[in-house]
């Protein structure tokens, strides 16, 4: 195993552009396992596979492909060889997600194939478990939150920039709805791990967040 980073939090916490920045800085490999499952969501949706359709979901998993490319200084996801980027932000595919990631052989799969790709690379994995299940022996663990107000207007934000074109209050709803399911499912809920560093990002940047976390990763670097 490399060095690894894992970072968790609630939905819009700044997860996302955290893991992005800070990759870039010390030279790590972001990985987003929320795309991971956001994928699945959307491949279901496209095939109409329902989340109690068990022997569909195994079959479907046997045949998926996630990966992600750097193109053009961004970062694109792809399904199967499409380029799915974007597809996997819309509403629908956010509000499937959350129910799909229930699942337990879609956690299962997707946590294999997350613990693979971090076999012989340093990276930064965002998600909801990757310091409680996926890496439970992480050298560093940081879990981010904010209000949900705050991270429904930060969310607002980013899908405007992305051309997508969501009412601040649906956001806030699914915002809320969704901390709601990933912290009281019942397979590896959002729950902070005993030993994460807890941020609350309410009122600081995107710098001063990634700032923070650069700070923690670079002292945990010297005292090992
Ligand atoms: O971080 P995100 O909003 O892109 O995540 C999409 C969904 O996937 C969200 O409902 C939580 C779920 N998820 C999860 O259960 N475990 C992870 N490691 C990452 C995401």
């Amino acid at each position: 195993m490399g060095f690894i980073v894992a970072v968790d939090g609630t939905a819009g916490s700044g997860k996302g552009s955290i893991t992005k920045i800070v990759a870039e800085k010390l030279n790590l490999v972001a990985i987003d396992t929320g795309a991971m499952y956001r994928c699945v969501a959307l491949a279901m949706l496209e095939k109409n596979i329902k989340i109690e359709e068990t022997g569909k979901i195994e079959e479907l998993l046997q045949n998926i492909k996630i990966e992600f490319f750097d193109k053009d200084g961004e970062k694109k996801v792809f399904l199967n060889g499409e380029d799915v980027t974007k597809k996997i932000r819309t509403v629908e595919v956010t509000e499937y997600a959350s129910p799909v990631a229930t699942v337990k052989i879609v956690r299962e799969h997707l946590v294999k194939l997350q613990r693979e790709m971090a076999k012989s690379i340093d990276v930064i994995m965002e998600g909801r478990d990757i310091g409680t299940n996926v890496f439970p022996n992480a050298d560093v663990k940081i879990y981010l939150d904010a209000t949900p107000e705050e991270r429904a207007q930060r969310r607002f934000k980013q899908n405007k920039e992305n051309g997508i074109d969501t009412p601040y209050e649906e956001i806030l709803k699914n915002v809320i709805d969704r901390d709601y399911r990933d912290s009281h499912r019942e397979l590896s809920p959002l729950i902070k791990a005993p030993d994460a560093i807890y941020i609350d990002s309410t009122g600081m940047t995107v710098e001063e967040e990634a700032n923070e976390v650069i700070k923690i990763i670079k002292d945990k670097i010297k005292n090992k």
